[in-house]
């Protein structure tokens, strides 16, 4: 076979569908969070980041980055081990402390990323517990899905936020399998939330466990920022709380929140925690700083929810399409991946903005979009730029399914 040229007709295929990822070269200014500096083929320009997942700016707080140099000048750079071998700090001790208390369970398991935390806890319950079926909310992450997949377990997709269809499938399980309900609270792309309390409630009738990634709420909602299940009181009914210090906290790291025993459970058995090299104690450090700030800093989570209100009432006045939901990601519907990526590089070309384009398989096709992250540090001058060029390309281009990518530009 000529492998290289299979690999460069797929990637071709990527990109007449308009697809191919096209990564953003950045360069973020310590303390002057969304400023960053693009390098681009024609030098470096500098830009207003609008798509950070780095909620709240925790990445930038100065709490978070003294705590990381600390550490560093304190222990060196990397852990030099697997947790098992030499690999455990105090610092992992501390931030898996830290987060227990956060989500009020008896103990928390820290691992590399949320994506390996999903991977590693869902395939390991999945593998493990005899006969246990796994029901999948439809859009679940796909770290969540490649762990199912991985545990080889039997498993029940059913309708996204959909209780009616999640107690159909439920009843029509075998009663005498154990059961696991594995969901989100904020779902990421389209940042509609789960009705996790009626969830909880079908799992105590039909006697499952619950599952909830948090990846996208952890630091932003509940009063001490341990996310929607704390803000809605709920915390004591989920079998596991899984989180992300990668977002909101602003550093990198995943974990889950459980019983001792479930922890352990994981800390025994799961080769994604196993086999791999600890995370630096620096970001340990760091996410520690982190979390223990949001606990009793409200001012963040405030501002946010602000900004995430002038952006949505700025975007209604100029007539800019966008998907209403209760959370603070607001996503711009473009419905055409040539096109959206198409507005992305004018916004980052002509106004300096940097709004990553959202393609399949991420999100359905014909459902491409801008995601739009406001954070605490976007200003009122922030949302009015943005808003402005939105409009400004909205004005020149209106989204007619039809028009070609060509046509837009030549409309411009
Ligand atoms: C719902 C969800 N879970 C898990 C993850 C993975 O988290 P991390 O970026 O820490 O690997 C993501 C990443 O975007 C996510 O959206």
């Amino acid at each position: 076979m000529d492998f290289e040229a299979f690999f460069e007709n797929e990637l071709g295929k990527l990109q007449t569908d308009g697809r191919y990822r096209v990564f953003a070269d950045l360069e973020r200014h310590r303390g002057n969070f969304p400023r960053a500096t693009c390098h681009t083929l024609n030098g470096p320009k500098r830009v207003t980041v609008w798509c950070s997942n780095d909620y709240l700016g925790m990445g930038q707080n100065p709490k978070v980055i003294e705590a990381m140099k600390c550490a560093i000048d304190q222990c060196g750079a990397g852990a030099g081990g697997t947790r098992n071998i030499s690999g455990t700090t105090h610092y992992h001790v501390l931030l898996e402390r830290e987060l227990a208390d956060l989500h009020g369970k008896e103990s928390a398991l820290v691992f590399t990323s949320g994506y390996v935390s999903n991977w590693a806890t869902l395939g390991t319950l999945g593998a493990r517990i005899p006969g246990v079926v796994i029901f999948s909310d439809a859009l679940n992450h796909a770290s969540m899905i490649e762990g199912i997949r991985y545990a080889n377990c039997d498993r029940v997709i059913w309708k996204h936020n959909d209780l009616q269809d999640l107690e159909v499938k439920l009843a029509a399980a075998n009663p005498k399998a154990p059961k696991m309900i594995a969901f989100e609270s904020v779902y990421s792309m389209d940042g509609d939330i789960a009705p996790i309390r009626q969830i909880c409630d079908l799992a105590d009738k039909y006697g499952a466990m619950t599952y909830l990634d948090e990846v996208h709420a952890v630091g932003i909602y509940g009063a001490r920022g341990a996310g929607i299940a704390e803000r809605e009181g709920l915390m004591d009914r989920l079998t596991v709380i899984e989180g992300t210090l990668g977002k909101a906290f602003g550093v990198m790291g995943g974990y889950i929140a459980a019983s001792a025993a479930l922890c352990d459970f994981i800390r025994s058995f799961a080769s994604g925690f196993i086999f791999t090299t600890a995370l630096p104690p620096a970001l340990a450090a760091g996410a520690v700083a982190s979390i223990r700030h949001l606990k009793v800093s409200q001012s963040e989570r405030d501002h946010h929810q602000d900004c995430v209100r002038m952006l949505r009432a700025r975007l209604d006045e100029r007539g800019i399409p966008h998907k209403p939901n209760p959370s603070h990601i607001v996503p711009v519907i473009v419905g055409d991946a040539a096109k959206c990526k198409w507005i992305s590089d004018v916004l980052l070309d002509s106004c300096g903005i940097y709004a990553q384009p959202i393609n399949y398989p991420t999100v359905p096709f014909k459902t491409e979009r801008l995601r739009l992250t406001p954070t605490p540090l976007h200003t009122r001058a922030d949302i009015e730029h943005l808003v402005e060029a939105l409009h400004w390309i909205w004005s020149r281009c209106p989204l007619a399914p039809a028009v070609s990518e060509r046509g837009y530009l030549a409309s411009l």
